[in-house]
């Protein structure tokens, strides 16, 4: 592996990517950011200065299971102070994995207002196609500043984002507008396709709250991995996408000619307010035409809110979770005291930023808040490998489905039912399970996840939906925590990074 560097600039500026103008936060001026691209072994250095006037921020990188470099998963409050105005800082990490995923502000609602952008990951998994479109981005978009909608959120409300983009473009009708911000000129994603070449395309929702159901008219897909996850591949006519997920999909040009609709339509089932109109692009078989498809879509909308099935899901590499594990079971409610709160066994995530976890466990504490949610997990001092069992139960009665990640770890998912889970590992399906780094909790049921006790660290699991995260869904993992400092190679950085925070914080 070699070494790769990236600079990242985190911008306050203004935008049009549909052709409606609004204030939106960017990386070195572009929704979405430029693509990571690294190969399996290498490590990636990435400068991220922070060039906002009056703000914090702090980026993740999703998926990554940043072993022996907690400190650079990008996580305020976690494990990071945040990087004040002006200063930069550089995250340093080694990739172990490969395949496609996204990396985002992970400071507050951020990433809503435009700070997302795709990582590539080059490995040795084989598949067969002939060109790599990278990346394609699938994002709900609102016209209205995130914190404004925010206000709604807290309220209880649903806020409705308008409209999407697919990498970064769509358009928008100012026909009959004479609002000045609608200044036109938003444009619909395209690509030409070749007959007869198969084509990789990396499909990711970087969505605040969008669940996609993503095809192309006349034409099938195989689905070959789910998140970073290569799989046995599998054919199919559209693909459900949760927020945070990726699917690698390829798509044969079984057409000759003509111009077919792209399309990521909002899942109604995932959806309060009704949906706004699905995204759509152009895949054209000629690129000089300018004509817009008249294709219809053959496919059926989904009338449930949840992931690809369990069972298409199979990793390419097979792995029994054995043993057996430890499990932990958590309550999500809510409460309402001033503002709509989430809870996990009745306490509502909430961080101190001048005091990330990780803050805390070079101080030596070694018992957290209690609205940070820490549920610790030693493993016993054994060579054999363990595994814990996260179990989150919906007790809202809302019927809401949440995509639950995990951070530092990609898992195995055990079970994924509606109803309530029995207490014991009976219904769990420990052979070969599907392997990823987000899975949906069903609305009134219940989500088991398994992964192993071999990465010492303190991991956010959180609610995918930007909303949800802010309003309280999450708990931390803190894992093997004696082992924690001893791996942090730049701790000195970390610790500057803090007293940074603690001394510009208070002026704002
Ligand atoms: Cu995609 Cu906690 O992040």
């Amino acid at each position: 592996g070699v070494t790769r560097e990236y600079w990242l600039s985190v911008e306050n500026t203004t935008c049009a990517p549909d052709g409606y103008e609004r204030l939106c936060l960017t990386f070195n001026g572009t929704v979405p950011g430029p693509a990571i691209i690294a190969d399996w072994g290498d490590e990636l250095v990435i400068h991220v200065t922070n060039n906002l006037q009056d703000n914090g921020t702090s980026i993740h990188w999703h998926g990554l299971r940043q072993l022996n470099s907690v400190e650079y998963d990008g996580v305020p409050g976690v494990t990071q102070c945040p990087i004040i105005p002006g200063e930069s800082l550089t995250y340093r990490f080694k990739v172990t994995q490969f395949g496609s995923t996204w990396y985002h502000s992970h400071f507050s609602l951020q990433y809503a207002e435009g700070l997302f952008g795709p990582m590539i990951l080059n490995g040795p998994a084989t598949a067969d196609y002939d060109e790599d479109l990278g990346a394609l981005f699938l994002q709900d978009w609102s016209h209205t500043e995130i914190f404004t909608l925010w206000d709604t959120a807290k309220q209880g409300g649903v806020p409705t984002l308008e409209t999407g983009l697919i990498n970064g473009t769509n358009t928008w009708s100012c026909a009959d507008s004479t609002d000045p911000k609608c200044v036109g000129g938003g444009e619909k994603f395209e690509a030409v396709f070749e007959a007869g070449k198969k084509y990789r395309i990396r499909v990711v929702n970087g969505a605040t709250d969008g669940h996609f159901q993503f095809s192309i008219d006349g034409h099938n897909m195989t689905v070959i991995a789910s998140d970073l996850v290569p799989i046995v591949p599998y054919a199919a006519d559209s693909i459900q996408v949760a927020m945070g997920q990726r699917y690698d999909v390829v798509v044969e040009a079984s057409a000759d000619a003509g111009n077919y609709w792209l399309r990521a339509g909002w899942t109604d089932a995932c959806v309060m307010n009704g949906s706004p109109e699905d995204m759509t692009g152009i895949i054209r078989y000629d690129s000089s035409s300018t004509e817009d498809p008249d294709t219809t879509s053959a496919v059926e909308a989904s009338d449930s809110c949840g992931d690809e099935p369990l069972a298409s899901l199979v990793p390419y590499l097979s792995l029994d979770v054995t043993n057996t594990p430890i499990i932990t079971s958590e309550a999500l409610d809510f409460v309402f005291d001033d503002y709509f709160k989430w809870t996990i066994n009745s306490s509502s995530f909430c961080l101190d930023w001048k005091n990330p976890t990780l803050l805390q466990i070079f101080n030596n504490q070694s018992v957290f808040p209690t609205e940070y949610n820490v549920v610790s997990v030693e493993p016993s001092q054994t060579n054999e490998s363990e595994w814990l069992v996260l179990v989150i139960q919906d007790e809202t009665g809302l019927g809401i489905t949440h995509p639950i990640h995990l951070h530092g770890h990609d898992f195995w998912i055990l079970a994924q039912d509606t109803g309530v889970f029995d207490g014991t590992s009976g219904s769990f399906n420990f052979a070969n399970p599907p392997r990823r780094d987000v899975a949906s909790l069903p609305g009134n049921g219940y989500l088991a996840i398994a992964f192993e006790l071999d990465n010492p660290g303190a991991w956010l699991v959180h609610c995918h939906i930007a909303w949800h995260a802010s309003e309280g869904l999450a708990l931390e993992f803190v894992e093997s925590q004696g082992q924690i400092a001893v791996g942090m190679t730049d701790s000195d950085i970390f610790m500057d990074q803090c007293d940074a925070w603690a001394d510009w914080y208070p002026d704002v």
